[in-house]
């Protein structure tokens, strides 16, 4: 097993934590500021206890703490580690000064990845003799329920580092996809982007509510969505698939394209308080933490529920 270090104990960094280990890896963790990484101990066991109750753990929340281990220096975190996933701040000041630490530190084979998202590996480690090894790997938050990973590579990455990483991932029950070109906030991101510039856009032009777009995706596209991407969507949607579905409803698509998504908008102040200040009256500031909680429940439970049922 290979030993894992993680660079950034905040809410990324311990997910990757309980997911490396609950693989079954050694994870050694590092923050600059020791409160955090002391803290993370004992919020990294609340997460583990949380899938054991989802029934999403097949060993033990103790025996998976026992293989994760807090760190004072870079350094030491990094002795034995042969794959780092950085998760500071995102910010690529930030960012190039840890991966000119990590590089410094590292066994000249260990791959050092970064969960940024938004960030390319060219603007973090274009700087680096050894950039060859550095990669992106971005999460979704949490990573520890949601297992898509982003690969993304600069076009100085090794062939051989994207394989491990894809590997990598891909033995410790994340879903790798490959960003086969950089560019800025890779695909997820690029898509819910899409998306949002039309939500915002709809509420501000006064066709929708924000509350009333969110259950078109939440009792709507969201549905569908949890096990099937759009492109099979359209493939089942129409009697002669995709090109049928092209057929019918392309030109349609391309006036709305043609309206709305040529146009970018800056999302304003006033239509932002709006859509805040009407989320605020759904869901009161001081129950923001417990509503994320409920959330990260309810991810467990759909998980279990394709683990159990989708073969
Ligand atoms: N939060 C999300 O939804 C999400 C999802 C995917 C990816 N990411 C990415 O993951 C990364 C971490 O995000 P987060 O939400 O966990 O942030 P966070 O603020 O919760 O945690 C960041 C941690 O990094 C530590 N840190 C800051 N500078 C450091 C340094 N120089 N050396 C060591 N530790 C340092 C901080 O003390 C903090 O504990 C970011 O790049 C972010 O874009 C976040």
């Amino acid at each position: 097993m290979e030993t894992i270090g993680i660079i950034g104990s905040g809410l990324i960094g311990r997910a990757w934590a309980m997911v490396f280990a609950r693989a079954g890896h050694p994870v050694r963790i590092y923050d600059n500021d020791q409160a955090a990484a002391r803290n993370a101990v004992a919020l990294i066991a609340q997460g583990l206890a949380d899938l054991h109750n989802a029934g999403l753990l097949s060993d033990t929340p103790g025996n998976i703490s026992a293989r994760i281990t807090v760190h004072e220096t870079i350094q030491d975190t990094l002795k034995g580690v042969s794959y780092v996933q950085e998760n500071t701040l995102e910010n690529e000041r930030v960012k190039r000064e840890v991966f000119s630490a990590l590089e410094a530190a590292a066994a000249p084979d260990t791959i050092l990845a970064s969960s940024t998202s938004m960030i390319p590996t060219s603007s973090f480690a274009g700087h680096l003799n050894s950039k060859a090894r550095c990669i992106v790997a971005h999460p979704v938050n949490p990573p520890h329920v949601v297992p898509i990973v982003e690969v993304s590579p600069a076009p100085f990455t090794d062939a051989r580092i994207i394989k491990r990483t894809m590997l990598l991932h891909e033995s410790i029950g994340q879903v790798p996809v490959l960003i086969k070109k950089e560019l800025q906030g890779f695909v997820l991101n690029r898509l819910q982007g899409a998306l949002l510039a039309e939500a915002f856009r709809l509420v501000e032009d006064g066709y929708i509510s924000a509350d009333d777009l969110d259950k078109t995706i939440k009792d709507g596209l969201g549905l569908r969505w949890s096990f099937m991407g759009p492109f099979e969507t359209i493939d089942l949607n129409a009697p002669g698939g995709v090109a049928d579905y092209c057929e019918r409803f392309g030109e349609g698509y391309f006036e709305m394209a043609a309206s709305a998504q040529s146009q970018p908008r800056r999302w304003s102040k006033s239509l932002v308080q709006s859509i805040h200040d009407e989320r605020r009256t759904i869901l009161p500031t001081d129950q923001r933490g417990e509503r994320s909680a409920w959330r990260d429940r309810r991810l467990m439970a759909l998980i279990a529920h394709k683990r159990n049922t989708e073969k």
